[in-house]
Parts: structure tokens; sequence; C-alpha cells
């Protein structure tokens, strides 16, 4: 569990026990800024006192949006934006999860740059140097703490997409603050990062560097996962799924994700109450058979690293994905989330009829014909 720290994309990445400790040096010349949470993570967490105390040692003014919702709708983007200016705040301190790591980095774009989030989001503009972005990262899932992307909620249209804003410009992922995360989430977290794995590996293109990543975050997820939920206060444990979270999160800004993130946005999206991981784990295997028959040899490879037995066809990538779901507990289904056919189909065909979000599918998968239909067929078997 050894502390290093790394720079990635313009971000200075501080990872392991107390990586927290290097906020303060960080945050240097800065006097005032907006502290940025969901509802209750970053409290129980005891991260949230962390930071406070942290300003407060280091004279910084600051002011607390603490109501960061799971799968943010776009205008809690637009509300910090808005409190960051009227408070003339000089930085962004995002401490949660994926959530408020990509409020953060819209907010920052907007505040500087005007505009509204979405902008940034479908790229009708640019993110600028913007206020800088400070992610104390509290779950080992998105991995946004080390890549460009953010994924929001259009309140317009509740089609919810990612597009590729700015980087932070300090990370800090400290294990120990992810132990207070729920059972469900630390699976579903790192389901969200196994799932960042596979797809980048898998989207046509994918460079060495990417497929290696992807390898080593599914090996350790599939190592250390098992180990996390039988031993929820092992730090450990945590670190490892941290890093393969982090490294997963590398792995889509080199090669973004396809198919399977690209369907369950859509879903999470019109059902803000299924977590992003978890909605991944239940769509992810049946998609597998389909991303898996467009690229064998990369999907087989991270398959085999979370299981040596994968037998290399489309519906052993299935198998391989659901066994290793169940076998850490997870059972749930699309109804557990209030998810029925209505609502399944409305997400397919807006997935497959947003821009850019079906020709993302069909570039990223070597021009995949979208059937809503035969997409639909494998989901419904899901109900
Ligand atoms: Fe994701």
């Amino acid at each position: 569990m050894r502390p290093f720290h790394w720079t990635y994309g313009g971000a200075s990445i501080h990872f392991g026990p107390g990586a927290l400790g290097s906020l303060g040096g960080e945050l240097g010349g800065i006097r005032s800024a907006i502290v940025i949470t969901g509802r209750s993570g970053a409290r129980a967490s005891g991260a949230m006192s962390d930071v406070e105390g942290i300003l407060r040692g280091a004279g910084i003014t600051y002011a607390v949006y603490d109501r960061v919702a799971p799968n943010p709708p776009s205008a809690q983007a637009q509300e910090v934006a808005d409190l960051a200016r009227a408070k003339g705040a000089e930085a962004l301190i995002a401490v949660g999860g994926g959530s408020v790591i990509d409020v953060a980095k819209v907010a920052s774009a907007v505040a500087s740059g005007g505009g509204n989030p979405m902008d940034y989001i479908y790229g009708r503009l640019r993110a600028g140097p913007g206020l800088p972005v400070y992610a104390v990262n509290l779950t080992h899932g998105t991995g946004s703490e080390a890549n460009r992307y953010a994924n929001l909620t259009d309140i317009a249209t509740g089609d919810k997409i990612g597009g590729e804003v700015s980087y932070p410009r300090a990370s800090f992922d400290d294990p120990k603050y992810t132990l207070t995360m729920p059972r469900e989430q630390v699976m579903c977290t790192s389901f969200d990062a196994l799932y960042h794995a596979y797809e980048s590996a898998t989207t046509v293109g994918s460079p060495p560097l990417a497929q290696d990543a992807a390898a080593i975050s599914a090996a350790r997820i599939a190592e250390r996962l098992p180990l996390a939920v039988a031993e929820p206060s092992s730090v450990e444990h945590r670190y490892w799924l941290m890093y393969a979270a982090m490294l997963s999160g590398v792995a889509i800004d080199i090669s973004p994700t396809n198919l399977i993130h690209a369907i369950e946005n859509f879903l999470s999206g019109l059902r803000p109450a299924l977590p992003h991981g978890c909605g991944l784990a239940i769509i992810g295997p049946p998609l597998a058979r389909i991303v898996h028959e467009l690229s064998p040899e990369a999907s087989g490879r991270v398959l085999r690293a979370l299981d040596p037995r994968f037998d290399g066809t489309p519906e052993g990538a299935a198998r391989t994905l659901s066994s290793f779901q169940s076998s850490v507990g997870f059972e749930r289904t699309l109804g557990d989330y209030g998810i029925d056919g209505e609502l399944l189909e409305t997400a397919v065909r807006r997935a497959l009829s947003n821009e850019p979000s079906a020709s993302r599918i069909r570039r990223r998968l070597g021009g995949l014909e979208l059937d809503a239909e035969r997409l639909l067929t494998i989901l419904r078997s899901l109900l």
C-alpha cells in the first residue's frame, strides 16, 4: 500500500494512504473556494471534515454546495457555476465520487467560459483553463479524477451523456475514505471500473496502453472485490480497487467506452435511482455477447484476466461477467430499480437516435449496425 504521486493529463494525482495531506500544498495561492459534495457520503467518510480542516488551516474561505445527486442533472453544474461566480471563488473542490467530480468539471467551464453545462458535454463549447478543480475522490469506480470526461443528464431531454471537458488540477485517492460506502456501492462502483476496462479495450483502435491498463485493472478487481466484500473494513483491498478504478479511468481517456456505457447512460439518465455501475452490471453480460463478437481478441484478454477459465465464446463472455458479479453477491435486476419494458425501450431508442451517442457506438464498434429490435430482444430477457 505504497503512496505515490504521478501526473496525467495535467492532473497532479496523489494516490494512497495519506494522499489528502497534499491538498494544502496543491492549493497554494488559492484564497477562496467552493466545496462540492453529495448529500451524505463526504461527511460519513470523514473526508469532508478533513478537507474543511485543511482549508481553515490554510486560511482559505469557502462555501459548500452539498446537493449533488447521483446521475446529476445539468442544472446542478449551473448552480455550482452561479455560486462560484457569486462568491468570486478561485477554485472548486469536489469531495465525492464521479457525480460530484463531473459537476465540478462542468461548473468550472461554465463559470469561466459562459454558456450552459450541456454546451460543454456536447462539445458546442470547449472548456478553457477555467477554475481549477481539486478532486477528492471517495469511490473506486469512475476514474473521473484521472481523466477529462464528465457525464451529466440534460434536463431538457432526460438524456445522460458524457463529454470531454477537462482534467482536474489535482486529485487525491485515499482508500480510507471509501470504507463507509454501502455494500451495494462497493460492488457497483467496482463494476463501473470493470466495464470501463472491458469497453476501453474492445473499442476499435484501442492501443496497447489502454488494453494493458484494462487487463491489469480487471485482474485487480477479480482479486480484490471478493475480498473487499468479505472484509469491508480492509483499507488494503480498497487501495487496489481504487488503483484499478484509476487505471480504468485512464484507459477510457485513451480509448473510450462503447455500447454498454452508451445504453446504460440513457437508462440511469431516465431513472436516476439506478446507480450507474449497477446498471452496467445488469445489462453488461448480455451486451458483452455483441461486443465480444466484434472484438474477440481484446474482449478475451480482459475476460481471461477476470477469469482464466473463459472459453472464448460470446456466450462465455456473458457468463464470465455475470458469474463474477454473482460470486460477489450481486443479483439485482432492472425491476429492482423500477425499470419496466417501456422505460427500457425508451432508453434504447434514445441512445440509438441521440447524436453523438449513436455515431459513437457505431464508430467505436467498427460499424456495428444499430438494430434497436435486436438490442431490445436481448435486454427484455432481463426484465
Ligand atoms: Fe462508467
